[in-house]
Order: structure tokens, then sequence, then C-alpha cells
């Protein structure tokens, strides 16, 4: 067990992970790993290869020496870079949350990327935010939560989210979208998502964003995880 405290935040899109997995880094002063981006990442990179999405073999090489770099220091947010290329904008499209969700269900994929996802664990502690946080990656995670939503008001959600980045969305097309991600990520043989056994589970379906930040925080005071 490491002396190095990590908080799992996993759910499905749109359930609020990404924003209170950041707030709650921020607030506490810890590093974050947002695991969704590195299964985008991969995708894109896959793309930009030419590669199949069921070329297994290539798709585990690019994974294991996929060049990547996170600026967690500037004021519109992460800028994620792919080869010293900025692709925050790419990786947030639909098409592209589609074909991280086809590579996450490769296992030689999944197995590949954990290392690289453990060692975002740094002093003086982590949040990481996605599917398998708290059940596979850090299973001995000092607080696990998994957040929840109805479907319509995740995809209003993610709808809300695309505008505002200036990418259009069908609202219609986007819960079809969100749906059968869903229904891949819940299904497939690996790292299925779902909460781990120990996870505190949150409905955020009728709760505002400062309400979720807040309810994650007393337990972080609750277990005392900043004096531990
Ligand atoms: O969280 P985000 O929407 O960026 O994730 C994109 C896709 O990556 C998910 O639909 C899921 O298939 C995959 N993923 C995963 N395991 C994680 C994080 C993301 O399988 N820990």
């Amino acid at each position: 067990m490491s002396a190095i405290p990590v908080i799992t935040v996993d759910g499905p899109s749109g359930s609020g992970k990404g924003v209170i997995s950041q707030w709650l880094a921020q607030k506490l002063g810890w590093h974050l790993l947002d695991s969704g981006a590195l299964y985008r990442l991969l995708a894109l990179a896959a793309e930009k290869h030419s590669l199949s999405l069921s070329d297994i073999v290539r798709l585990v090489e690019l994974a294991q020496k996929l060049d990547i770099q996170f600026d967690t220091q500037s004021a519109e947010g992460v800028i994620t870079f792919l080869a010293g290329e900025d692709v925050s904008l790419a990786l947030r499209t639909e098409e592209c949350a589609r074909n991280a969700s086809q590579v996450a269900a490769i296992p030689e994929v999944r197995t590949a990327l954990l290392e690289r996802q453990r060692a975002f664990r740094q002093v003086p502690g982590l949040v990481a935010d996605g599917r398998d946080m708290g059940t596979v990656v850090f299973p001995d995670a000092e607080l696990k939560i998994f957040l929840t939503a109805s479907a319509a008001e995740r995809a209003r959600r993610r709808h809300k989210q695309l505008n505002q980045k200036g990418i259009s969305a069908n609202l219609a097309a986007l819960s079809e979208e969100i749906r059968a991600r869903d229904e891949r990520d819940q299904n497939r043989a690996v790292s299925p998502l779902k909460p781990a056994a120990n996870a505190i589970i949150l409905d955020t379906t009728h709760m505002g964003i400062d309400a979720v930040c807040q309810a994650a925080y007393t337990k972080v005071q609750e277990l005392k995880l900043l004096t531990a």
C-alpha cells in the first residue's frame, strides 16, 4: 500500500466526474489524473497513424510510447498535447469519445496504460477520474466516489459542455451516443464501469455542481485525508 493518498471519482459520461475531480484536486492542491483523456489520446493517435481500431498489436505499441503532456497551469483549463501538438479541442469531440470507448474495451490496451496511470500517484496526493479508478487502477484508494445521474440529465450536461467549447451537437444524437457508450463501458469483459464495493455513490441528477463538490469535500474532511 502506498503512503500517497488517492481519491477516485468514477461514473458514466456526464455524471460530473471531470468538474468535481478538477475542483477537488485544486482545493486540496493534489495532482489530477483524467484517465479518459489517455484513452481519447490513444484513439486520436491511432487516427493520426491511420491505424485500425481493431489492430491490437499496433494499438498496444502506440499506447506504450504515447507522447503526451498536460499543461495544468493555463487559465483556459487543462491543455493537452499529443506529440507536441495541442489537441485539447479534438479530444473532446463525440467521435473521439466513441473511438476511445472502443480502444478502452481491449484488455491489452488497458494493461499497457495501467502503469502510466499509476505513475500519477505523487505527493501530496492524487484525484483520479475515470471508470475503473476505484476498482482496478487504485483499489487501495482512501476515498472512492461513484457519481451517477439520469441519462437525460447527463446528455443535457454534455450538450451544454460541448456548446461551451464551441463544438456543435444535436441533443437527440448525443443522448444516443452516450447510451451506446455507457452500454459498451458497462458490459465490456475487462474493467467494466461499476462502483467499487466500498465506493460512496452520489446521484447528482438533482444536485448542482457546488453541492456535489461540497458533499465530496465533507467526505475528505471526515476521513482526515488532508492530515494523513
Ligand atoms: O471520461 P471520458 O468520457 O473522457 O472517457 C472516454 C472513454 O474512455 C469512456 O467512454 C471509456 O470507454 C474510456 N475510459 C475507460 N476507463 C477509464 C476512463 C475512460 O474505459 N478509466
